[in-house]
């Protein structure tokens, strides 16, 4: 295995121009490691004309990523370009089907058609390798699929939007509104083409539903995800959720019990003081726990150029060295189907809402909330304002389903000024 490992990469954006740059500067450094010299071939973008900051000379340019893959020339295909339809998906397809491996930073591919993906690289012999779809520079997919193999996983979780956790971080730190803050991101490298995905919660969805393959041994069932993004969350809330001790994060869970495997991705209060509370900007954190280890701790940066390059480098490089894993750590074709869970595990919730000044107002929502079976832990009252005035509940332990039944009467109440808000209150 000396010869050397020739690449076609596809996408010669953010995660692109970061892989050509760290192979022409580490050349010597990644031959030591590998034993072999790492070489691109080829690479291909939309736009032949623009500049990239990086040189490409002695790359064969092409127009079409597919024709890219087949190239007789090409060991490995890069996939870069994004999307979970279309080229990416056509390009990835075509590269297996020519015997080709494939790297991919593209989450959004491997959560809608992983399993498809999997099953067609193991029957073809090839492998595909994805660290960096998964929180950027974090090795997390190694983690899971190689240090904490000999562990049954209970719960996996984690913040894995860059993006959003620069927003939320930074409105409560810079006391900023959305919209600067997401310009910023832009800025940085962290955004989807449609960064929808990004504050819908979508992408990090998409992440956890490869997670959750690879840590219970189920095909990756993105449909399965209660997705809940950070668009509602207000400064109001941010203030509010840390004058009770939590910081505020879209946070993914995953974790299977005898009620089947819930999976969701919502914004979530945790506490200021847990290390997912102290989570700063675009960083990522990814909490495993299994019946060995008990619990792993991963944090680092989740988006942008040289993390998210050095993890495509990582899977290069393993390939270079002959490591191959199947996609999701077990063969595809073994892999069950999740069975979704109907309800979520009971847990605390933060409600706000807007009172009416009116008597007996506050008596009204305790006693829905009570018949809804829902107990109050804690509660206060701001100062009325043009006849209203915020309101904050912390519950003790409750499902969603019963919280969902008070939402609905407290609505049709002639007290509530203002449709609650209710995150949910994770023990971390
Ligand atoms: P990007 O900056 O938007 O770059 C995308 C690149 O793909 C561009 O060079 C574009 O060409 C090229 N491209 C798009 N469609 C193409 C097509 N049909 N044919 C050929 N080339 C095409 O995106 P990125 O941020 O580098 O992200 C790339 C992938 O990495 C995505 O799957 C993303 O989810 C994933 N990812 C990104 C990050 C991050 O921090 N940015 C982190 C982890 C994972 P032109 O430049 O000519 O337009
Ligand atoms: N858009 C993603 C983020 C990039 O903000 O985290 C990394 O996957």
């Amino acid at each position: 295995m000396t010869q050397t490992l020739r690449l076609g990469i596809a996408g010669l954006g953010t995660v692109g121009v970061g892989v050509v740059k760290i192979i022409r500067r580490q050349a010597a450094m990644l031959e030591a490691r590998t034993g072999r010299k790492i070489e691109i071939t080829a690479v291909c973008a939309r736009d032949a004309e623009k500049d990239r900051g990086v040189s490409l000379a002695g790359y064969a340019w092409e127009t079409d990523a597919v024709a890219l893959a087949k190239r007789d020339d090409v060991d490995v295909f890069v996939e870069l370009m994004g999307g979970s339809e279309g080229t990416a998906k056509d390009a990835t397809e075509a590269a297996l089907a020519a015997g080709k491996d494939v790297v991919t930073a593209n989450k959004a591919l491997l959560a809608i058609h992983g399993q498809a993906l999997a099953e067609q690289a193991e029957a073809a012999g090839q492998i595909i390798r994805y660290e960096a779809a998964v929180a950027g520079g974090i090795p997390v997919i190694k983690s899971l699929t190689e240090g904490l193999a000999g562990n049954e996983i209970t719960r996996v979780m984690g913040v894995m939007n860059g993006t959003c956790n620069y927003i939320l971080t930074n409105m409560e730190a810079k006391g900023q509104g959305y919209n600067a803050l997401f310009d910023e991101c832009a800025e940085l490298g962290y955004l989807e083409a449609d960064p929808n995905l990004d504050v819908g919660g979508i992408d990090a969805a998409h992440k956890l539903a490869i997670l959750s393959s690879i840590a219970f041994g189920t095909k990756p069932n993105f449909d399965g995800i209660d997705i809940e993004g950070i668009q509602r969350i207000t400064l109001e809330d941010i203030h509010q959720a840390a004058d009770m001790g939590y910081r505020i994060k879209l946070l993914g869970v995953a974790q299977r019990s005898a009620r089947g495997l819930e999976q969701r991705m919502q914004p979530c209060l945790v506490p200021v003081n847990s290390p997912l509370g102290q989570l700063e900007g675009g960083t990522n954190m990814v909490v495993l726990e299994g019946d060995a280890v008990e619990q792993v701790v991963l944090r680092g940066p989740g988006a942008g150029e040289g993390p998210t390059a050095s993890a495509v480098l990582g899977d290069i490089c393993d390939i270079a060295r002959g490591l191959r894993i199947p996609t999701f750590g077990q063969p595809a074709t073994m892999l069950e189907a999740a069975q979704p869970a109907r309800t979520g595990l009971p847990a605390p919730y933060y409600l706000r809402t807007a009172l009416l000044d009116k008597p007996g107002a506050l008596a009204k929502v305790a006693a829905i909330l009570g018949d809804a079976g829902v107990s109050i832990d804690r509660m206060r009252q701001y100062g009325h304002t043009n006849g209203t005035a915020p309101v904050l509940i912390v519950t003790h332990k409750t499902t969603r389903a019963a919280l969902d039944i008070a939402l609905a009467t407290l609505g049709d109440t002639d007290v509530v000024a203002l449709d609650p808000v209710a995150l949910r209150i994770e023990e971390v």
